[in-house]
């Protein structure tokens, strides 16, 4: 019996076809066991799972489906906040000026040893909730504000806690080598990151990937090599913030690493996105973070000239405040000049791909996990058009309804929300 039956909707989006986004005119979706199981023309689907026998329908006459937006690249899980730095960024100071003075990741980094266990969780839940309700479904989330090795375990597993209550599925990302502990030499720290950090995650089993701010005057090309080479006989695999402020050579290292995404990218260049197609790395976009720190936006174009998939992400953290994907798309079409279909790849299948996430994750095939998102708009290009509304108006994840009429539902099951 079919679960779920979405029907008449007026685009979907199914995910890349040779390389070009897939999309179905006036769409029927059917789930059942939390997985689709026929996705085509409203017609050819409600032929096979009628109306009648759904045990839930959604009317989507009108509307544009969506696989969940993937979020490849946050910082979500942090304490307190930096609002005072959004206002010293608007008097004209930028981001490694604030760092210089003491400002920057380091503030967080106290807020972090300073919180509970119990906080940790809750402040990434109610990052979370925001997240759905405006479509993601599933999401990277990095450690990186602990700095030693019981603070970076703490966050990994209120990540691990945070994904077991919470719909949004969790991709958790070790990131020891985020920033150096004040008044610590740089090789000291990496030696403790590569000796005790490391071992100590591995052990627990408790990340997926490794991540290094390759960038001047935090962890240069060499020392990032040795901390992704140390993680991967870990069974941990490289992801690398790459060229964000200095081109120092982070897209070679990744893409001699084989990394899995190379990020940020804002000052690469074509020789740097060559490597990074000839490796299979995906460069992994965002926008938001360009945006709120006001610099140059990565020079999208060449990465999608050089044949790459192209992921987007919002990097969402204390610095950059935005938790919508909705508004990451917009960003990619308008400041980086992506088009529509390429932004919305690149916020969902594309993304899964800088998560190295199989099964289908990003799209909606038979087969796939049912997790999409209905928007209250009449195609899928009205959905970078919308920037910064929210039009949200369902999301399903496994097959149920999390999100209805704009907002988040009380999860039934396993997956409820240890808060209710
Ligand atoms: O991806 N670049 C380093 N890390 C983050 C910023 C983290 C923070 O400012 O707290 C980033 O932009
Ligand atoms: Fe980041």
């Amino acid at each position: 019996m079919t679960d779920l039956l979405v029907h008449d909707a007026a685009e979907l989006v199914v995910g890349p076809e040779d390389g070009e986004l897939q999309t179905i005119e006036n769409a029927a979706l059917a789930v059942e066991d939390g997985i689709v199981v026929a996705v085509g023309p409203s017609e050819e689907v409600r032929s096979e799972h009628s109306l009648e026998d759904a045990k839930k329908a959604i009317d989507a006459t009108g509307r544009t489906v969506l696989p969940g937006f993937v979020d490849p690249h946050t910082h979500a899980l942090f304490a307190g906040d930096r609002v005072d730095e959004f206002v010293a960024r608007i008097e004209g100071k930028t981001y490694t000026e604030i760092m210089e003075a003491g400002g920057g990741i380091p503030v967080t980094v106290e807020a972090v040893r300073d919180a509970s266990d119990e906080e940790l969780v809750e402040n990434l839940l109610a990052q979370l909730d925001v997240m759905l309700e405006h479509g993601t479904t599933t999401a990277e989330v990095k450690s990186g504000y602990g700095l030693d090795a019981e603070t970076e375990l703490r966050m990994l597993d209120a990540i691990r806690r945070a994904d077991e209550a919470h719909p949004v599925d969790l991709v958790p990302t070790f990131m020891g080598a985020h920033a150096i502990p004040q008044g610590m030499d740089t090789d000291d720290y990496v030696e403790e990151v590569i000796e005790t950090q490391l071992p100590a995650v591995a052990e627990q089993g408790i990340a997926e990937f490794c991540d290094v701010f390759c960038e001047e005057g935090v962890f240069d090309v060499e020392q990032s090599r040795r901390i992704l080479e140390a993680g991967r006989e870990h069974g941990v695999e490289p992801k690398l913030h790459a060229e964000e402020f200095t081109r120092i050579g982070g897209a070679q290292l990744a893409a001699d690493l084989g990394a899995v995404s190379a990020d940020h990218l804002l000052c690469a260049n074509e020789e740097d996105a060559d490597a990074l197609v000839e490796a299979g790395v995906v460069p992994t976009l965002l926008p938001a973070t360009a945006f709120s720190l006001d610099e140059p936006f990565a020079d999208a174009k060449t990465f999608v000239n050089a044949g790459s998939p192209v992921a987007l992400g919002s990097d969402l953290n204390p610095s950059c405040f935005v938790h919508s994907m909705g508004l990451v798309v917009s960003l990619a079409c308008l400041r980086m000049k992506m088009d529509p279909e390429d932004a919305v790849l690149g916020a969902t299948a594309n993304a899964a791909g800088a998560l190295a996430q199989e099964n289908g994750v990003g799209t909606l095939r038979e087969g796939t996990a049912a997790d999409f998102t209905v928007f209250d708009l009449p195609s899928m290009t009205h959905v970078p058009y919308n920037a910064g509304t929210n039009r949200v108006e369902a999301v399903i994840k496994d097959g149920s309804v999390v999100v209805e009429d704009g907002a988040k539902q009380t999860p039934v099951g396993d997956r409820g929300d240890h808060r209710d």
